[in-house]
């Protein structure tokens, strides 16, 4: 059969409330244009997202009922770290609320003026977690990874090259490599193991140690499997395990690849590090059994753990945005390709020419798809990362708007609609303008600024 269908039934349903133009209108005007301030009960299909919007399983669910409170020695984190430790086999597992959590204590520790961070591409709370302690993060990402339309299989990688420049020249400045996979900020694309094997053996010979901010590394070792030469007869938690072996670390978001509504970790071997951190999870998230999380949510990430790396799953998972992609470049709307793992990113910069990056097409775009069909999708552009830390302004590498899937909760026809909004966007998108922000915060901008539309 030709046809990959979602490999689950639904036994539970939201239901979606049905919204008019008119009302999303006044909904965007008294939200200042900003998608984060809308209610989501407002929202038709919501693609703001795909963290902490997934759909649990049966088991997931009970497996909750299971869950432990005990303050200390809870069954329910012996479960969580024996599953963490089944793919990824770090000696010290250290629960967070979430994985900023775990990026907050990781760069406390390793973080501080003078100090560089490098990562193909940090994401927004990971470069916000470097920078708050002075620190500078820097993006060493492919070249191939700018170029929209260039099919490498695996932008996400380090330029390997660059890293070793720098820590030819600053050395002394890094204390930590991080490797984004997928990497979410630049399209959701993934690393191919041959790059995280060749950036942990740059660092490692300069005595760093290397970090994977593995959100989506269920995605990641899936494209690996299929592009990657040489991988297509492993299993998917084989390729998850040697892609921990060469790291020295984690941070992870529960919330994307373990099916869970919260939860994270921060995951290394090295002792010194881990009390570190540990005292650190103390005084910020909770007692190191259970750090910021209840004990049924240990639970829901270690049953989620294990459904995330079934291929039939990720098949149908990395099937979906690639139909979404096909569908839109039918249609001429100029995306990332190829599509990412987890979202499909639309180049809002070609889609609307004539809007400027500082009057920001990414919102212009994002708001029209709301305003046309009451999607929600994310800007990732110069709204996003445009604000400098000495408050200055400029363009983004790219203007995208994301349109993030959460993890089985749409069907195709959800997909289908989305491609009859877009179709009506494209047939008027000339007619689209730019905004300008009337108010906005010293960091992480996008969450709370204020738009005001330009006129025609
Ligand atoms: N790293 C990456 C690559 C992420 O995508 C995210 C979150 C985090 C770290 C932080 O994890 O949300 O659990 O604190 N990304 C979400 C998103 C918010 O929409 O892409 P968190």
């Amino acid at each position: 059969m030709k046809t990959i269908i979602e490999p689950f039934r639904i036994k539970v349903v939201e239901p979606i409330r049905l919204t008019t133009q008119e009302e999303r209108r006044e909904l965007l005007r008294k939200a200042s244009w900003n998608l984060f301030s809308i209610h989501s009960d407002d929202v038709m299909v919501d693609l703001l997202t795909d963290s902490g919007t997934s759909a649990m399983s049966a088991d997931q669910w009970g497996a909750i009922m299971r869950g432990d409170e005990s303050y200390a020695g809870s069954p329910s984190y012996y479960r969580f770290e024996a599953a963490v430790r089944e793919l990824m086999p770090f000696k010290h597992i250290i629960p967070t609320h979430q994985g900023r959590a775990a990026e907050a204590i990781l760069f406390s520790i390793l973080g501080g003026a003078g100090r560089v961070i490098p990562s193909n591409t940090h994401f927004d709370t990971t470069r916000g977690n470097v920078e708050a302690t002075g620190a500078t993060a820097l993006d060493l990402v492919v070249a191939e990874a700018r170029d929209t339309d260039s099919l490498h299989p695996f932008k996400g990688n380090m330029d390997v090259a660059r890293l070793e420049v720098l820590l030819a020249e600053q050395g002394p400045s890094v204390p930590i490599v991080m490797l984004t996979v997928t990497n979410n900020a630049g399209g959701g694309q993934p690393v191919s193991l041959a790059n995280i094997r060749a950036v942990a053996e740059v660092a490692h010979r300069h005595g760093k140690p290397l970090f994977l901010d593995a959100c989506r590394f269920a995605e990641n070792a899936y494209f690996i499997k299929c592009r990657e030469p040489g991988q297509a007869h492993r299993s998917v938690p084989d390729i998850v395990r040697d892609m921990f072996a060469l790291a020295d670390g984690m941070t992870m978001s529960a919330k994307k690849d373990a099916f869970a509504n919260i939860g994270g970790w921060l995951a290394m071997h090295d002792d010194e590090l881990a009390g570190a951190a540990r005292n650190r999870l103390i005084l910020t998230e909770g007692f190191p059994t259970y750090g910021g999380l209840a004990g049924r949510d240990l639970e829901a990430i270690a049953v989620g753990l294990r459904e995330i790396v079934d291929e039939q799953y990720l098949r149908y998972r990395l099937r979906t945005n690639e139909y979404i992609g096909e569908r839109l470049r039918a249609l001429g709307v100029p995306i990332v390709q190829p599509v990412g793992g987890h979202a499909v990113f639309v180049d809002a910069r070609r889609f609307l020419p004539h809007v400027p990056p500082l009057q920001y097409p990414g919102q212009a775009l994002a708001v029209a798809l709301y305003e046309t069909g009451g999607v929600r999708s994310c800007e990732i552009g110069t709204v996003m990362f445009g604000l400098r830390p000495d408050g200055t302004e400029q363009p983004a590498e790219m203007d995208l708007v994301r349109l993030a899937m959460p993890r089985r909760v749409y069907t195709q026809s959800h997909a289908d609609y989305l491609i009859e909004v877009f179709e009506e966007v494209w047939a008027r998108r000339g007619q689209l303008r730019g905004l300008r922000i009337a108010w906005q915060p010293k960091q992480l901008r996008h969450f709370t600024a204020r738009f005001e539309l330009l006129n025609a």
